[in-house]
């Protein structure tokens, strides 16, 4: 495979894409933080599937980042995902640096409500306008057909959703199933900052949430069930639990059962958040 060109600016980012469009080419979009792993690769993969063309973002968004979090320490590693980009096929990488996305005197945010509300915003309370106001440029400098996001950040995904839909922006939003390892674990770039006993507990988080779900599926209280799994969670060695919820799959609000659920959790090992959910089958 050829390497990805690669821009960092807009104008640049345009250009190409103008191209292609003149050739009548269709363009995905596939944004993210860097850091590639599989679950990434997958959604290159599934990019390349609906559109000739695939532009891969890699920004770190320091919008979505609280000051206490860990932007500083986020994995940099633009040569290794180049690589990994180039093994998937993707055509451009897009990789702006944060005056270029954020110039001087930058002074608009947008907050999206709906399934914003609670879980992730709860204990990160702006993190959902950073996304949606670099999701929002992103759609607007690239202007692709269609945008692939992975359902590992669940939350995030119908936030994105709610904002193409209420702005109405013209893109596709395809939401992509989460890649695991053998155990379960669902890859995400956070799992760099695991040693090997984190890692072993962090396997735990996906059996617990499956366990839980079929619990409720079958009848177990919800109440008692979400917080049988914080326990469990605690019992397995995560520090501190942020949440275990069971929610409606598209609105994210209250979950009744015998309709579409998704069970959500976030958990702390150390100073590593993990997050992770699963479909609650319809009995
Ligand atoms: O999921 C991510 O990597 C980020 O939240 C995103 C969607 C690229 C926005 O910065």
């Amino acid at each position: 495979m050829n390497a990805p060109t690669v821009v960092d600016s807009v104008t640049a980012l345009r250009a190409h894409i103008r191209e292609w469009r003149q050739a009548g080419l269709k363009v995905a979009m596939v944004p993210t933080m860097g850091a590639l792993h599989d679950g990434h690769i997958s959604l290159v993969r599934i990019a390349l599937e609906r559109a000739e063309r695939c532009v891969v973002s890699i920004f770190v968004n320091p919008a979505q980042f609280a000051p206490t979090e860990d932007l500083d320490k986020y994995p940099r590693q633009l040569a290794h995902d180049l690589d990994r980009l180039q093994d998937a096929g993707a055509h451009l990488a897009f990789t702006p640096g944060v005056s270029e996305m954020y110039p001087a005197g930058f002074a608009t945010k947008i907050s999206v409500g709906g399934p914003s509300r609670g879980l992730e915003t709860d204990f990160r309370p702006s993190f959902f306008d950073g996304v949606a106001t670099v999701v929002a440029k992103l759609f607007l400098q690239a202007a692709p057909d269609c945008a692939v996001f992975g359902e590992k950040d669940y939350q995030q995904l119908c936030v994105v959703r709610q904002l193409s839909r209420d702005l109405d922006l013209p893109v596709e939003i395809v939401g992509a199933p989460t890649v695991r390892d053998i155990h379960g674990l669902a890859m995400s770039s956070r799992n760099a900052y695991l040693g090997a006993t984190e890692l072993e507990i962090a396997r735990k988080l996906n059996v617990i949430l499956r366990r839980t779900a079929a619990a409720l599926s079958a009848g177990t209280d919800e109440a008692g069930g979400t917080e049988d799994a914080a326990k469990a969670l605690v019992s397995a060695g995560f520090q501190k639990v942020d949440y275990v919820a069971a929610r409606a799959s598209v609105t994210l609000g209250p979950w009744q059962r015998g309709r579409d659920g998704r069970l959500l959790a976030a958990a702390w090992l150390g100073t590593t958040r993990l997050i992770d959910n699963v479909e609650i089958p319809v009995a």
